[in-house]
């Protein structure tokens, strides 16, 4: 590991400002995993116009939605599948407010016991939104009761102990559940097959992104440069939530770099994002350190892959959720990494971007 330290020192490779000597246990549990920041409230769209991007879902959601209004009936179920910070909760309360229906919340491990669900079912308006984030992790019991709670808008209850315990069936009101999860693969089929209607969120493109920015900056009160919103449209993996969080550091760095004239009002210009960016440590493809470090020891220890995702998730101390969930999806995307049936390869755009000036190179470690 040493001998790869020094050569990384000598290949000219150039490591961005406060990265020299990093080490790879560093690993912080990210931020951008625990759900909601703060201040996002008023950043979070409440209505289809304010949803920006994801044309394909807002278009066949919105048909659906008028015509369940036009026959009033619940809209059917629906099922939001997508990486971290792509809209997933956001939509689920647009729809409930585009069909002018009660939001209900919950996730799937806050939901201990099948009493848990019974308690939100049996207190669901007609046509209530009732959102499950993270619905691969329910337990069989209420998973099975949810089953007959969409198909027949009924619970099956259980009274007594023993031989002479019996079931009933308690109706409750048609509503429509939104189910949220970044790893589809992991839900029970039986669950997907009851869902209507399936949304598949993708990275947003950087014109949807900038659109993103401008709304916020213009929410926040922030006065933001053409060239600047774009450059933080392209650096913010395609994801509202990243890019709302980078707009308010680099508020933040505005304001002290602003000499003389501080002003919390400062307006953001080009040069404030090349430099937060780089104080932050993201690089032009919207890496962060993180990404970066992934990357670098799968070339370093693996050669460049084939290596497991438990494997890798140990080399990196992250978990393999955090890995595969909001790592691994916008590395793909980026073309910088592949899943294969042995295990996670980067590509050689991997190469090219960690190293350029070795690019070609035959074989063995590039650092
Ligand atoms: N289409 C959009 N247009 C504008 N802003 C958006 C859009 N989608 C999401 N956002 C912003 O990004 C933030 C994160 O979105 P949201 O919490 O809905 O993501 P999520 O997919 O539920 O993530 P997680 O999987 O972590 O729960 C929102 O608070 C909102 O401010
Ligand atoms: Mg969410």
């Amino acid at each position: 590991m040493a001998k790869k330290s020094k050569a990384a020192d000598d290949s000219g490779f150039k490591i961005p400002p406060g990265m020299a000597g990093e080490s790879f246990s560093g690993f912080a549990r990210p931020e951008k995993f625990s759900g909601e920041d703060e201040g996002d409230a008023v950043l979070r769209p409440r209505r289809f116009q304010e949803f920006l991007g994801q044309k394909q879902i807002k278009e066949n959601l919105s048909v659906f939605i008028e015509a369940a209004k036009a026959r009033g009936e619940s809209l059917d179920h629906l099922f939001l599948i997508g990486p971290p910070g792509l809209g997933k909760t956001t939509l689920a309360q647009v729809v409930a407010n585009e069909l002018g229906a009660e939001f209900k919340v919950t996730s799937a491990p806050a939901l201990e016991k099948p009493k848990d669900l019974a308690g939100i079912l049996t207190t669901v308006t007609e046509k209530t939104v009732f959102f499950i984030d993270e619905i691969h992790r329910l337990k069989p019991a209420i998973e099975e009761m949810l089953y007959i709670a969409m198909e027949d808008y009924e619970l099956d209850w259980i009274i007594g102990a023993g031989p002479s315990a019996r079931t009933i069936r308690i109706p409750i009101q048609p509503f429509t559940l939104v189910g949220a999860t970044t790893k589809a693969g992991n839900v029970s089929s039986p669950l997907i097959s009851r869902f209507g209607i399936t949304c598949r969120f993708s990275f947003y493109d950087e014109t949807d992104m900038e659109a993103i920015v401008r709304r916020s900056a213009g929410i926040l009160k922030v006065p933001i440069d053409d060239d600047a919103a774009r450059l933080l449209a392209k650096s913010a993996r395609g994801t509202p939530r990243v890019v709302n969080r980078l707009l308010r550091r680099v508020r933040d760095f505005g304001y002290f770099l602003a000499e003389g004239q501080k002003t919390l009002q400062s307006k953001i210009t080009k040069d404030v994002v090349l430099e937060s960016l780089s104080r932050l440590e993201i690089d032009k493809l919207g890496l962060e350190k993180h990404d970066r470090e992934i990357l670098r020891i799968i070339i370093e220890r693996y050669s460049g892959g084939p290596v497991g995702a438990e494997t890798l998730a140990i080399s990196i101390g992250e978990s393999v959720d955090t890995l595969e969930d909001y790592y691994e999806p916008f590395l793909i995307q980026a073309g910088l990494l592949q899943r294969t049936p042995r295990g996670r390869m980067v590509t050689a755009l991997a190469y090219e971007h960690l190293n350029p000036e070795k690019r070609g190179r035959e074989g063995g470690l590039l650092f």
